[in-house]
């Protein structure tokens, strides 16, 4: 099938090779053909050969964007934690034990609960825009209900991370080092094959850095890309771990020093900043200004889960992330795009340019600046993903 999308007042690109940051062209036109990008530029300019082989035409009359690549998502859970969500508001401060509520809950749910709740979110996101999606596991626990999770998964992306190691069981409660073995052990060796990414949340409460270490060495070696949650509550060593692993992200990084953030930029590693944390937690918000200065790279994305951030809204996000982190308008958009796919190692989406995945939302409103402006107003209209539209 191509399709020829006409009559858009901004396409943003994310072109690396052009000389603003977004690659914006105005008065535009794209043509998608077998599921990728075949041609972009202005309308003017449109050749007439191009224009002939569009089977179907669709006038966008507002921006066009790529698809959101959300690169942090814990998707595979059961139960309801906004009775803990309230109490936070009410003054109560977020810790890492609520994880094992849901670990509770997932445990006793069924597959097939689990992936229906999966699918319903995964759905909730598209409509808004976002195309690719990161998925954790990390409330299962088990050999059996990580890999469970991980098939559940495998199922809906690529993009699958295994992260056995998101707290302590409470069956392991007096001998944390021994389920550190059980994740080395067994179940890094039975994910193999299944998960991309390897993560560990090192933190206070949660996992040390010595533990971290161990168990990131033990993904690699089993064919994983390694990648953290980093410095979330606390101003630890985790970033300088992220980095000397060289992860190709570490996320949440809410608390970082000059070195860390000098650090992370030596290694190439990408800061993924996950705005809704810090709203629904009421942490505070770390300073985007700060990492750019710095030289980092830096994504956003939801951090999608039952407790310490609900929203699946990548625009929700965006708009945070410029009111509340000091991001650009243009810079947070590029973040939630171009970042999220450089944090997931991917150079096919992301960006719309000829060869990328046709990934890209059609906007209700004239510039990508309305993401921001506009905060909390339904603005995707239609939503493509490799040529096959999926929502709107
Ligand atoms: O990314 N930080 C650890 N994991 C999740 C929270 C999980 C939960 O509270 O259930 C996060 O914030
Ligand atoms: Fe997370």
């Amino acid at each position: 099938m191509t399709l020829l999308i006409t009559a858009i007042p901004e396409l943003v690109t994310n072109d690396p090779e052009a000389p603003d940051l977004l690659g914006v062209i105005e008065d535009a036109a794209l043509l998608v053909e077998d599921g990728t990008v075949a041609w972009v530029g202005p309308e003017s300019e449109l050749p007439a050969e191009v224009r002939a082989r569009a089977q179907e035409t669709v006038e966008a009359r507002g921006a066009v964007i790529p698809g959101f690549v959300d690169s942090h998502n814990h998707l595979v859970f059961a139960g309801d934690r906004s009775a803990e969500f309230a109490a936070r508001m009410a003054g109560e401060s977020y810790s890492a034990g609520g994880i094992r509520t849901t670990v509770a809950a997932t445990r006793a749910a069924s597959e097939a609960e689990l992936e229906a709740n999966l699918v319903h979110l995964v759905e909730q996101a598209e409509r808004s825009g976002t195309t690719t999606f990161e998925i954790k596991t990390g409330y299962g626990l088990t050999t059996a209900d990580e890999i469970r999770g991980l098939e559940i998964i495998r199922r809906h992306t690529d993009e699958a991370t295994l992260l056995a190691a998101h707290v302590v069981p409470p069956e392991f409660a007096d001998d944390p080092d021994g389920y550190v073995d059980l994740v080395i052990e067994e179940i890094i060796p039975a994910a193999a094959g299944l998960a991309k990414w390897i993560d560990v949340f090192c933190e206070e409460g949660a996992f040390t850095e010595e533990q971290t270490a161990r168990i990131l060495d033990a993904g690699v070696a089993h064919g994983m890309h390694p990648r953290l949650h980093a410095n979330q509550l606390t101003a630890g060593g985790a970033l300088q771990l992220a980095a000397a692993h060289r992860c190709a992200s570490a996320d949440h990084a809410t608390f970082a020093s000059d070195e860390d953030l000098a650090a992370l930029a030596a290694a190439g590693t990408v800061v993924t900043l996950l705005p809704g944390v810090e709203f629904s937690t009421r942490q505070p918000y770390p300073d985007a200004r700060r990492y750019l200065a710095a030289g980092v790279t830096l994504a956003i994305a939801s951090d999608c889960n039952p407790g310490s951030c609900f929203t699946s809204s990548i625009p929700f996000c965006i708009a945070l992330a410029v009111r509340d982190m000091h991001f650009t308008v243009e810079q947070a958009v590029w973040a939630a795009t171009a970042g999220g796919a450089a944090a997931l190692e991917r150079t096919d989406v992301g960006r719309l340019t000829p060869g990328s995945r046709a990934d890209l939302s059609i906007l209700d409103a004239p510039s990508y600046r309305h993401l921001a402006y506009r905060p909390g107003v339904q603005l995707i209209a239609e939503v493509h993903r490799a040529g096959e539209r999926i929502a709107g």
